[in-house]
């Protein structure tokens, strides 16, 4: 932001100033939630190359939150998406300018500098959803780009055959969405889904990649043939195209999926691209993810973890004693979740789901997801913790597919998920255990997850305080008890 006196002194000269700002048809109702200012309008006048009221009355701008969680600014009798608004700057006390899309600038100054100070600083926090990197550890979006212009890291991912065929069958088997339009893939990597809705008849797609990786997608764009399609390779971030992208799309696809779903917070993106660049009414692909979770009894998987602090027991080790540590040494293991394939005969009662829509939810609900659980145990047994998988779904005009990573199905580089607690739990068959199982995004791109579980109707309780899903142990590759599940049919 910057602060500078005087609304005259026009700044760097705004590429097109929005006027009729209080025209237009009235706003949609909103809800109660949100901030209120009188501003007057103010517009850029290149040939004065200063802010001028815009002969409009002042109007009334409010952030106002919608129903499903989206925020709106209300402009006079303007509604606009908060997807829309670009940049938010202040030229000096009470006067905001904002930078719109498809609309350009608009000043809007209030005599009550306060409120606009705080409208200001309300909507810089909202939109800040929209520019998901900024809210990031520059650290960790370098290595997080860097690790995916490697081909190597690439290939992984398309090598895992239920994904790629489950994506390239849900892209293929519903032609109606895909034959004649134009579709944005976001994070497109190799370009693999970009080629699949070339090979599904797109007319264009825009193959949306922040990482080097771009440059291989125009190679195997210019190097394969794709009959009446257009490949727009975009190397930006998703949240800072501008001009790249000309209107709107019928369509988007998508494999913004890690970890438990939600790993790499790229999801947030999807959602970005879906407020600012899909056609009222557009498909996605996918369009549902559901969270399940279950109990499980995993003794061998509990005792492993158990044992990792056995050097920090280590009472002489060149005369020092080091078991002071261990407690801390335990705590460390049980920060990290468990990624690994699940005996389906390690859950102890029937799972449940979290059902994510993708064309609905807003971005921010996503900084915080609680899923609570009631579960009916099926045996007596000793409870290790909560297992975790997704389901995806494409719900395509002609049909849908499912992408499922649950333990009962084919193996994927998503495996599961096991958050393991250091108590085990005691019960029987027919006990309920119930409790929440949280996950808090923080800005390194992923979440930390927090369980909290109880036998029902006694004071018998465990919890894992903070898990770092970010941080996984892939047992997969460490143990030598890991299970392994069935091959993928073809
Ligand atoms: C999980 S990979 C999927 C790659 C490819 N779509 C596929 O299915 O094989 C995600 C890709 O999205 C890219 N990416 C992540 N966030 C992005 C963003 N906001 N804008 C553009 N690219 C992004 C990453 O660099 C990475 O290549």
């Amino acid at each position: 932001m910057s602060a500078m006196t005087g609304v005259t002194n026009g700044a760097t000269a705004p590429k097109g100033a929005m006027t009729g700002l209080i025209n237009g048809a009235p706003a949609p109702n909103d809800s109660a939630e949100g901030r209120e200012v009188q501003m007057k309008p103010f517009r850029f006048d290149s040939t004065e190359l200063r802010w001028m009221p815009s002969g409009e009355p002042p109007a009334r701008v409010r952030l106002s939150k919608q129903a499903g969680g989206n925020w709106r600014l209300v402009l006079g009798s303007k509604d606009i998406p908060l997807a829309e608004v670009r940049t938010v700057s202040s030229l000096g006390p009470g006067f905001v300018v904002l930078q719109i899309a498809d609309k350009g600038h608009v000043g809007l100054q209030s005599d009550d500098a306060a409120a606009a100070e705080a409208l200001l600083g309300e909507l810089s926090k909202r939109k800040a959803d929209y520019e998901r990197f900024e809210q990031f550890e520059q650290g960790s979006v370098q290595s997080y780009f860097q690790y995916y212009a490697k081909c190597t890291n690439q290939q992984n991912m398309m090598q895992d055959s239920v994904r790629t065929t489950t994506y390239r069958r849900a892209i293929i088997e519903n032609p109606d969405d895909f034959r004649g339009k134009r579709v944005m893939d976001i994070g497109a990597g190799s370009g693999l889904l970009s080629f699949f809705a070339a090979q599904a008849g797109a007319s264009l797609v825009y193959a949306v990649e922040a990482s080097s990786m771009g440059e291989v997608i125009q190679l195997l764009a210019d190097s394969n043939n794709f009959p009446g399609s257009k490949i727009e390779v975009v190397t930006r971030p998703l949240e800072t195209i501008t001009d790249e992208v000309v209107g709107k799309v019928d369509c988007l696809v998508s494999e913004p999926i890690g970890t438990f779903l939600f790993n790499e917070r790229m999801m947030e993106s999807y959602l970005v691209a879906r407020d600012r660049f899909l056609k009222p009414g557009g498909k996605m692909f996918p369009n549902v993810g559901n969270l399940c979770i279950a109990p499980f009894s995993d003794a061998m998987m509990h005792y492993e973890q158990m044992s990792k602090n056995a050097f920090w027991k280590n009472s002489n080790f060149y005369g020092i004693d080091l078991s002071a540590a261990v407690p801390r040494c335990t705590k460390e293991h049980f920060r990290q979740p468990i990624v690994d394939y699940i005996n389906p005969d390690c859950l102890v009662a029937k799972h449940i789901e979290k059902r994510f829509d993708f064309a609905t939810i807003s971005v921010e609900s996503l900084h915080k997801i609680e899923i609570p659980f009631d579960f009916e145990i099926q045996q007596p047994c000793l409870v290790h913790g909560i297992a975790g998988w997704f389901d995806a779904y494409f719900e395509g005009t002609n049909t849908t597919v499912l992408l499922s990573t649950a333990p009962w199905c084919p193996g994927t580089h998503w495996y599961q998920i096991r958050f393991p607690i250091e108590t085990p739990l005691a019960v029987n068959a027919g006990q309920r255990l119930e409790g929440t199982l949280t996950m808090e995004a923080n800005n390194l791109q992923s979440y930390y997850v927090r369980l909290e579980m109880r036998i029902k109707g006694t004071e018998i309780y465990s919890h894992a305080p903070c898990i770092d899903l970010k941080d996984p142990e892939y047992r997969f590759y460490t143990s030598a008890n890991s299970y392994c599940p069935l091959a993928p049919k073809h």
